[in-house]
């Protein structure tokens, strides 16, 4: 979950850590730090600056001192609170190492014991502090060869940068089931753990695999694998720009990935169209499906059963990742279908293991090229959404839910569960609900309207039915992961069987309807929440009169083809909770105790 950077080369090192790494604070924001080697006195320095809280507030304090190497870490605190001495980089006894690790050390505390046996002194409570003890005592003047000791030693998931005083010239690397990735430069070298970090700098990279080394220097980089052989892999260009990693004058991250779905969703539908008929004929043959994912992604998920059961006749079940090891059941025949934005998310990849080692076909929807997940699964299918920054999906899961449109629909066509008519319909659907989205994204006045009265909430909830409760469920995540107001979401129907009880005046329920068959039932469910007195605002399609006799709070999307409506009610939901998390003075983009890639498990 952590965020590391690593840069040598040309230009002032700071600088280019500083800035790369505030691009990776969407992995952990809890405090940050910087270790560079710098020329002082005719001698070599390693200087290391470490601060609890954003990089900013540090990064402004730092002095600029002409580092050519230097590596960066922004921390989601795993083992030790977040403050000065337990954020990275952590360094050797003799202070002529720093490293700065994601990921964890799982056997740290055998080696914390075995090291200070040795006369090793830890000053953190971080388990990652054992690497540069480790490398310490095998170093003999060559770092490569005592990183390549250490990490024999060392057990769990981790990537980490290693840099040593007197060798100015490299950065060592190592990855192992955490991600990194390698840029490079006309006479200099990148490291980061995702690509967005240094798209301002390069767009040729090189994803590390687990078990790899790779020494940086100016004049060329080379990877090690498990074995000791070297590596020569294709480098890869990235088609990302960098303004798509910039705020581009929306104030956060989060508002501006929610008005690029218009064009998010084109990208998902034109991807498709080039990838559709490359597709395995394993996926058409699946018997059952399983989805296994992790919060949005999940109720992606969710939406996917509705729709491969609909337009596939597959039965499909979902569940969270996090317990799909749990289960004892071996699916034969079935499909895995592993939905996670990053591609990164531990649970997930645990998930895509366990699925492949009880032999069953895995297919990762990922929107991360080169990502854990899209190396692991027996196909990929990208999302193309461009890159997401705020820890909140948004553009994501719009394109997720699109995906299991397609791919639902595309099976359902080829195994002749639907016709070429209602294929059709499918993908001219999509096409209204973007331009449903566009609209949505048009005028948001409604929206900011029903904000003001519901930020002063402390609990709400929220309701659906059909493919509109995993619509309920993921407005709900988002109006509580950014906002903080306590929220559950429901399928309208069980709300009266307990959660009722909780239902007073100052509980507001959201009820999410379509003019679908589940429309009346939704409408009864109204009436029970308001005779409890509850404020109801009810999030219905144009054109529709009856919900006004229920309430006066209504918030319309345009009207299309229900089967699609989960699409312009979801951004309509992201908004809603934007703008209520943004009167209540939240950190939008960077929620409190969250990072966006979730990589322990
Ligand atoms: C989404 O708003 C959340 N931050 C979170 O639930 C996220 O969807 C989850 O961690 C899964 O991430 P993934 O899609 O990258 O696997």
């Amino acid at each position: 979950m952590c965020g590391i950077v690593g840069y040598l080369g040309d230009r002032e090192a700071l600088e280019v850590l500083v800035d790369s790494l505030r691009r990776l604070e969407y992995r952990g924001y809890d405090s940050a730090g910087f270790a560079s080697i710098v020329r002082s006195g005719g001698a070599n320095d390693l200087e290391v600056r470490k601060a609890p809280g954003y990089i900013d507030a540090m990064a402004s304090e730092m002095e600029r001192k002409g580092a050519r190497i230097g590596i960066g870490h922004t921390r989601w605190a795993t083992h030790g609170v977040p403050n000065q001495v337990n954020a990275h980089p952590h360094c050797s006894c003799d202070g002529t190492i720093a490293v700065a690790h994601n990921g964890i050390i799982d056997n740290h505390t055998t080696l914390k014991d075995e090291l200070a046996s040795k006369g090793h002194e830890f000053r953190s409570q971080t388990d990652s502090e054992v690497i540069p003890h480790l490398i310490e005592e095998y170093y003999d003047g060559d770092l490569e060869e005592a990183v390549a000791r250490a990490v024999e030693r060392l057990e769990g998931s981790f990537a980490f940068l290693a840099i040593h005083r007197d060798h100015p010239d490299r950065i060592v690397c190592y990855r192992e089931k955490s991600p990194l990735v390698l840029g490079k430069g006309a006479g200099e070298g990148f490291i980061a753990s995702d690509v967005t970090a240094l798209l301002s700098y390069t767009n040729s990279f090189l994803y590390m695999e687990d078990g790899e080394t790779a020494v940086v220097k100016a004049d060329g980089i080379s990877v090690r694998n498990r074995d000791g052989d070297h590596v020569d892999r294709t480098w890869k260009l990235v088609d990302w720009r960098p303004e798509d990693a910039e705020k581009s004058g929306f104030k956060h991250f989060m508002i501006k990935e929610i008005h690029e779905q218009p064009r998010s969703m084109h990208q998902t539908l034109a991807g498709w169209m080039s990838d559709e008929d490359a597709l395995p004929p394993r996926l058409v043959r699946a018997r059952t499906i399983k989805i296994v994912s992790c919060g949005t992604s999940y109720h992606a998920g969710l939406l996917g059963k509705y729709l491969f059961e609909r337009y596939a006749g597959i039965p499909t079940t979902v569940e969270m990742a996090s317990e799909y090891r749990y289960a004892d059941r071996t699916e034969e025949d079935s499909l895995v279908i592993l939905i996670s934005q990053s591609g990164e998310t531990a649970d997930t990849i645990a998930a895509a293991r366990e699925a492949k080692r009880r032999g069953m076909f895995t297919l990762a929807v990922t929107n991360v090229l080169g990502s854990t997940i899209s190396r692991e699964a027996d196909h990929t299918l990208y999302l193309r959404s461009g890159p997401e920054i705020g820890v909140a999906a948004s553009k994501t899961f719009t394109s997720q839910v699109m995906m299991m449109y397609l791919l639902s629909s595309t099976i359902g066509h080829r195994t002749g569960h639907i016709g070429r008519d209602e294929f059709r319909k499918v993908k001219d659907g999509l096409r209204s609900a973007i331009r449903a989205v566009e609209k949505v994204l048009g005028d948001t006045e409604a929206v900011k309207a029903q904000a003001e009265w519901l930020s002063s909430a402390h609990h709400a909830f929220f309701l659906g039915r059909y493919i509109n409760f995993p619509a309920a469920l993921e407005a709900s995540l988002k109006m509580k992961e950014i906002s903080y107001i306590h929220s559950e979401g429901y399928p309208a129907g069980e709300l009266k069987h307990g959660p009722l009880a909780l239902l007073q005046k100052d509980t507001p329920v959201i009820a999410l309807i379509s003019d679908d068959h589940t429309y009346s039932k939704m409408l009864g469910n109204i009436g029970e929440c308001a005779a409890r007195s509850s404020p109801v605002l009810v999030v219905a399609p144009e054109g529709d009169s009856e919900v006004s006799r229920y309430t006066d709070r209504i918030l319309r999307y345009p009207w299309i083809d229900p089967m699609f409506s989960p699409l312009a009610i979801s951004v309509t939901m992201q908004l809603l909770a934007y703008y209520v998390a943004d009167l209540r003075g939240c950190s939008i983009d960077k929620p409190r105790n969250l990072a966006k890639s979730v990589t322990v498990e």
